[in-house]
C-alpha cells in the first residue's frame, strides 16, 4: 500500500530516535488516561462528597483533580516538547540529504524538470512533513486513543446515555469526511494559486527591465491581476468552506450535548442514574466530539504528508552521478592529451544534436572551436566533462576512456570559464576562493592581477571583501567574467576551458586578459571557444563545428587558404570591424 511504504521511506529517519518515540507513545497514553479519569472523580465528586455534604471527601478529590490535571498539562507538554525534537531532527537530517542529493544529480535531470518544482519539494513539502510529524502525529493518536477509551469509560458507566450519543458518532464522522474532502480541496487551489502568484511576482521582479524597455508593464500587470484575483476568489472560497464546517461541528456537538442531558434528565427524575454521572457524561461527551471531527481532518492532513514524502523520497531515490562524492586523490594530475572518436550525441534521444565528432589534441595544445550558434559547441565541452554521457564513440583522455575516470577526479583538474557563469552572495574573495578553498590571500590577489581583476576589486569600498548579491547583483556582465577567470586561474587546472571567456569584455580589455590566458594557456592543453575570431587565430588547431559536424579542422592559415567557411567567416568579421 502507498501510505505504508511512504511511511517506511519515512521511518529511516524516524527510527533514529526510537526511543524517544516510545516515550512519547507512553506519554500520549498517560494524557489520555489521565483525561479520562478527570469527569469520572468529578461525577463520583458530586454524588459523594457535595450532594452528601462531605466535606472532607471534597477537598481530597478536589486536590486528586488537580493533581491529575498538572500531570496532565505536564504529560502533554512534554510529548509535544519530544516529539518536536524528533520531527525538527529528523527532518534536519533529511533536508540535508536532500540538499546533498540535488548537488550530485546529473545534469540532465534538471534539464526536463522546472526548477522551481524541485525547490518546492525541497521547502514547502518538507515543511508540510515537518508541520505533520509536529502536530498530525501526536494529534491521530491521541484522538484515536482518547474516543476509544471515552467509548469504553460511557458504555460501562451507562449503555443508553452511551448508546444515544454513540447514534451521533456516524453523523459527525460521515459529515467530517465529506467536508475535510472538500475543505482539502479547495486548500490545494489556494496553495496552487498562490504558487502561481509568487511565480508572476517572481518574473516581474526580475524581468523589471525588459517590461519597461518594451513598455509591457501593463501588459504583465493584467497577468499579476488574473493571478491575484484568483488567489483571492480561492482564498475566500477555502475560508468559507473550512468555517462552515466549523460551524456545523459545533451544532453537532451541541445537539448531542443537549440528548445527553434530556435523556439523562428523564433518566435522573427516575433515580435511574445519578446527578454526578450526568455530569461526568456531559463532560465525556464535550472530550469525545472533538478528536472525533477532527481525525477527518487529521486523515487529509496525513495523506497530504504521504504526498510530499513521496515527492521529496522521489528526489532521493534518484541515482546520483557515479563516484561523485567519492574522495578526490590530490596527486591526481594528467597530461592533457584529448582524443574524441566518432562521438555522436543528443540530449533528449530524439533530436541528434552532434554526429560522428573526432579530433585529438596533444598535450598543451589550444585547440580552438568555432561555429554558428546552436552548432553543438558548448555541447562538446558538456561532454568532455561529463556532465552528460555520449551516446556513441569514445572520448580519451590521456589513453584512458573519460568513463573509467571518476567524475570528481576528472573534473577536478579541468578549469571551465563557462559561457555564464554563475556568482555566489559573499564576498569578492570567496568568490575567487571557489577555484581553491585553500588558497592564501597572496595567491588570490596574483590570480585576480593575471584576470585584469585586481585594480576593480581594490576601487571598491571593501576591496576583495566587498559584497557582492546573489547572481553578482553589483557587478557588470564582463566584471563577473573576469571574476570566473580569476576563480579558474586560481584553480591552476590540466586543463584549461574557455567558453566564449571574453564575450562581455571590451576589446581592450580582452586584449590584456588574453595576455594573461595566452601564459596560463602555453604550457597546458586548453579548448577556447569564441565567436569573435581573432582571439584564437593563434589556436594550434582551429575545429569548425557546424549543425552538429565537424566540416573543417587545421590552423589559421590552412583554412584560410582552403577558403571555406572559416574562410567566409572570418573576412565578414573583418570587413565588418573596418
Ligand atoms: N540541456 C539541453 N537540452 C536539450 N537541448 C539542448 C540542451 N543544451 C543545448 N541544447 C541544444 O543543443 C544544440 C547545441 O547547443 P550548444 O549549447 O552546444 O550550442 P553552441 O554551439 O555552444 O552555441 P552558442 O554559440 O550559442 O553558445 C542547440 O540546438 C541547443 O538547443
Ligand atoms: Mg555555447
Amino acid at each position: 500500500m502507498k501510505v505504508k511504504s511512504s511511511f517506511r521511506s519515512l521511518w529511516k529517519y524516524l527510527s533514529i530516535y526510537k526511543k524517544n518515540i516510545f516515550l512519547i507513545l507512553i506519554l500520549i497514553l498517560c494524557t489520555t488516561l489521565l483525561s479520562l479519569a478527570g469527569p469520572y472523580l468529578m461525577g463520583y465528586l458530586i454524588d459523594n462528597g457535595i450532594l452528601k455534604g462531605n466535606l472532607d471527601l471534597v477537598v481530597k478529590y478536589l486536590t486528586i483533580l488537580g493533581f491529575i490535571y498538572l500531570l496532565n498539562s505536564l504529560s502533554s507538554w512534554l510529548q509535544n516538547y519530544l516529539m518536536t525534537g524528533v520531527a525538527q531532527n529528523s527532518v534536519k537530517k533529511l533536508r540535508e540529504d536532500v540538499f546533498e542529493k540535488v548537488e550530485s544529480l546529473p545534469l540532465n535531470y534538471f534539464d526536463t524538470r522546472p526548477i522551481g518544482d524541485v525547490m518546492s519539494r525541497m521547502t514547502n513539502d518538507i515543511d508540510l512533513i515537518s508541520n505533520s510529524l509536529t502536530q498530525t502525529f501526536i494529534q491521530v493518536i491521541s484522538s484515536v486513543l482518547t474516543v476509544t477509551g471515552i467509548l469504553i469509560v460511557m458504555f460501562s458507566l451507562n449503555w443508553i446515555l452511551a448508546l444515544s450519543l454513540g447514534l451521533s458518532i456516524p453523523i459527525i464522522l460521515g459529515l467530517a469526511l465529506l467536508f475535510s474532502a472538500r475543505v482539502k480541496d479547495n486548500f490545494t487551489k489556494q496553495q496552487e494559486s498562490l504558487g502561481t502568484l509568487n511565480g508572476v511576482i517572481k518574473e516581474g521582479v526580475k524581468g523589471q527591465k525588459v517590461l519597461r524597455v518594451f513598455g509591457a508593464e501593463h501588459h504583465f500587470f493584467e497577468r499579476f491581476e488574473k493571478a491575484n484575483a484568483s488567489l483571492k476568489h480561492n482564498g475566500i472560497k477555502a475560508q468559507a468552506v473550512s468555517s462552515s464546517m466549523t460551524g456545523i461541528m459545533n451544532f453537532i456537538n451541541n445537539a448531542s450535548f443537549a440528548i445527553v442531558v434530556l435523556i439523562g434528565g428523564i433518566l435522573a427524575a427516575r433515580d435511574y442514574i445519578t446527578i454526578g454521572l450526568i455530569t461526568s457524561f456531559i463532560n465525556y461527551a464535550r472530550q469525545f466530539t472533538r478528536p472525533l471531527g477532527q481525525l477527518a481532518g487529521q486523515y487529509s492532513q496525513i495523506q497530504s504528508a504521504m504526498a510530499s514524502t513521496d515527492r521529496v523520497f522521489e528526489i532521493l531515490n534518484e541515482e546520483s552521478e557515479a563516484n561523485i562524492d567519492d574522495p578526490i586523490d590530490k596527486s591526481y594530475s594528467i597530461d592533457g592529451e584529448v582524443i574524441f572518436k566518432d562521438v555522436s550525441f543528443s540530449y533528449d534521444k530524439k533530436v541528434p544534436i552532434l554526429r560522428n565528432i573526432s579530433f585529438n589534441i596533444k598535450p598543451g595544445k589550444t585547440m580552438a572551436i568555432v561555429g554558428p550558434t546552436g552548432s553543438g559547441k558548448t555541447t562538446i565541452i558538456n561532454l568532455l566533462t561529463r556532465f552528460y554521457e555520449i551516446d556513441e564513440g569514445k572520448i580519451y583522455v590521456d589513453d584512458k576512456s573519460i568513463k573509467d575516470i571518476p567524475k570528481n577526479q576528472l573534473r577536478s583538474r579541468l578549469g571551465i570559464v563557462l559561457q555564464n557563469n554563475y556568482i555566489f552572495s559573499g564576498t569578492i574573495k570567496d568568490n575567487i576562493l571557489y577555484g581553491k578553498e585553500d588558497a592564501t590571500n597572496e595567491e588570490v590577489i596574483n590570480a585576480a592581477k593575471a584576470a585584469n581583476v585586481h585594480d576593480f576589486i581594490e576601487s571598491m569600498p571593501n576591496g576583495y571583501d566587498t559584497k557582492v548579491g546573489k547572481g553578482g547583483g553589483i557587478l557588470s556582465e564582463g566584471q563577473k567574467q573576469l571574476l570566473s577567470i580569476a576563480r579558474t586561474i586560481l584553480s591552476d587546472p590540466d586543463v584549461l576551458i574557455l567558453d566564449e571567456a571574453t564575450s562581455s569584455i571590451d576589446t581592450k580589455t580582452e586584449l590584456q586578459v588574453q595576455n594573461a590566458l595566452s601564459k596560463l594557456m602555453s604550457h597546458r592543453t586548453s579548448f577556447v571557444i569564441a565567436h569573435r575570431l581573432k582571439t584564437i587565430k593563434n589556436a594550434d588547431t582551429i575545429l569548425v563545428i557546424k549543425a552538429g559536424e565537424k566540416i573543417e579542422e587545421g590552423n589559421h592559415n590552412e583554412l584560410m587558404d582552403k577558403e571555406g567557411f572559416y574562410y567566409t567567416l572570418y573576412t565578414s568579421q573583418m570587413k565588418n570591424m573596418k
